[in-house]
């Protein structure tokens, strides 16, 4: 797989922490999400630089609106969070999850730019930073009162905390993004709950200085062992699923991306024309990324190789001059060059195609699995053979029921397109009876053994309970 999960192991956090056991540096920013390759340099010379640039990692465009692309949703129903807390002078928690590279942290931070500044204070704090997870109070502490870390002898603690918000005005409010919040848990959650209960609505008249808290979660075990007991403690924090990238935003995105490339876009001859890659290479690149996770750098991966491959093939040619070449003329990246990059990175077995899928992907199939099992008991559904609308229809239910709203249900469309990744996984297989035949009329039918979604699924509570749950 050419990405690493942008959350890297707890094992290499211990590592960190054995090597800086006390003095901790900046901990206050967030860390672009992949600092792996160099920062873009957008002034390269060559054509294929200034687009390879852009998929970059750590590469980040401004941006004039206020959501992302792909996320008009999300970000709108965020800034929303943010500025009525902020306006009504209350304190407020969301909890943010979704698996790696759904824009979580880039919408946030693109929703905090845009933030009127002037009496809240703002803090970003990556958690997986944290030597320990109750240091997370004095890291907060730190930011709010505006002081480095090791300018106080002794570390402060939760109440310190609570003290410094029920006692003084330091700004109007402080929003705290905690992002990679997986890295608090503790054994009895007890940090998180802390936290949360400090930035429930309820303790807005207690506090000065109101807390508003972000919470961002790439990992499934929070929102299956974590929400629950917030709830049960009378603690409701609103919530906000981002879900995988589907091929069209990929696609949206790229495009977006290309087109930056071209300066005087007024006096662009053709405003469809998309600048070094065939828009036929783009569609099957966003294809492909979003089969597999809809973790949007794949995708961006991808392009950055195919540009590659193009620039080192001209490279190799005497009769071209790489540095002449403009945007209208430079041969595009092609739908080959993109094929074949995707083979050599996405051929797979069946367990490996198994662990590709995301959560929402793999509770799709574990829904459909446990329906199968269940044919063959008599139950409302022991049908032979259902579609894909009516499989819609009994996974509305069924999730419903198994786990309430831990995972945030998908609408037709977005359900439409995780049966179509399954089908190009082919873990999943879709009747081709008649030429013209509507997806939502398909047949449809798992096409991997029970113990290997056993087997995939491992741990994680939500998806053990699609796949078991009796109705
Ligand atoms: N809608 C988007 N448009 C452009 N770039 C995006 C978009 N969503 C995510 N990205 C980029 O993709 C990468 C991964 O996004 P990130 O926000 O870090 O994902 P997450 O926090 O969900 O793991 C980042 O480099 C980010 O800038
Ligand atoms: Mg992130």
């Amino acid at each position: 797989m050419l990405t690493p999960p942008s959350t890297p192991s707890k094992v290499r956090v211990m590592e960190m922490d054995n090597q800086k056991p006390v003095k901790k540096v900046n901990l206050l920013s967030t860390p672009p999400a992949t600092p792996t390759k160099s920062p873009a340099r957008l002034n390269k010379t060559n054509v294929y630089s200034k687009a390879k640039a852009l998929f970059q990692r750590g590469y980040n465009g401004d941006s004039d609106n206020s959501t992302l692309i792909g996320r008009v949703n999300e970000g709108s129903e965020l800034n929303k969070f943010l500025s009525d807390n902020i306006t009504n002078n209350t304190c407020n928690s969301l909890y943010i999850s979704g698996p790696p590279g759904t824009g979580k942290t880039a919408q946030v931070n693109l929703s905090f730019a845009k933030l009127d500044q002037k009496n809240t204070k703002v803090l970003k704090i990556n958690c997986m930073t944290m030597t320990k997870p109750e240091h997370i109070f004095h890291e907060i502490y730190c930011g709010i009162t505006n002081t480095h870390s090791a300018d106080y002898h002794k570390r402060k603690t939760f109440d310190d905390l609570s003290h410094l918000l029920t006692d003084k005005q330091s700004y109007k409010s402080v929003v705290i993004l905690l992002d990679e919040m997986d890295y608090l848990i503790t054994k009895d959650q007890q940090i998180l709950f802390q936290l949360f209960n400090c930035a429930s609505t309820r303790k807005s008249h207690l506090f000065k200085t109101k807390l508003i808290l972000i919470g961002i979660s790439n990992a499934l075990d929070l929102t299956d062992k974590f929400l629950p007991r917030l709830k049960s403690n009378g603690l409701n924090p609103q919530s906000l699923v981002f879900l995988p990238y589907t091929s069209d935003q990929i696609k949206q995105v790229i495009i977006s991306k290309l087109k930056s490339l071209i300066e005087d876009k007024e006096n662009m001859a053709d405003s469809s024309f998309i600048p070094i890659i065939h828009p036929v290479a783009i569609q099957l690149c966003c294809k492909k990324a979003a089969s597999v996770t809809g973790d949007l750098r794949k995708s961006f991966d991808i392009c950055y190789k195919g540009i590659e491959m193009v620039e080192n093939s001209i490279k190799t040619k005497n009769d071209v001059n790489l540095n002449e070449l403009t945007f209208y003329n430079a041969p595009k990246v092609t739908i080959s060059n993109i094929a074949s990059i995707c083979t050599s990175s996405f051929g797979a077995g069946s367990m490996t195609k198994l662990n590709n899928l995301n959560l929402f992907q793999k509770a799709v199939l574990s829904t459909l699995m446990n329906l199968q099992a269940r044919q063959v008991s008599p139950s409302p559904f022991n049908r032979k053979d259902f579609n894909v609308n009516s499989f819609y229809d009994f996974y509305l239910k069924h999730m419903e029921k198994a786990v309430g709203n831990l995972l945030g249900i998908c609408k037709k469309g977005e359900f439409l397109e995780i049966i179509s990744t399954l089908e190009a996984n082919s873990v999943i297989v879709l009747s081709n009876t008649g030429s013209n035949i509507e997806l939502g009329n398909r047949i449809i039918k798992s096409n991997v053994p029970w113990d290997d979604i056993e087997k995939s699924i491992g741990e994680i509570g939500v998806l053990k309970k699609l796949l078991h749950y009796k109705y």
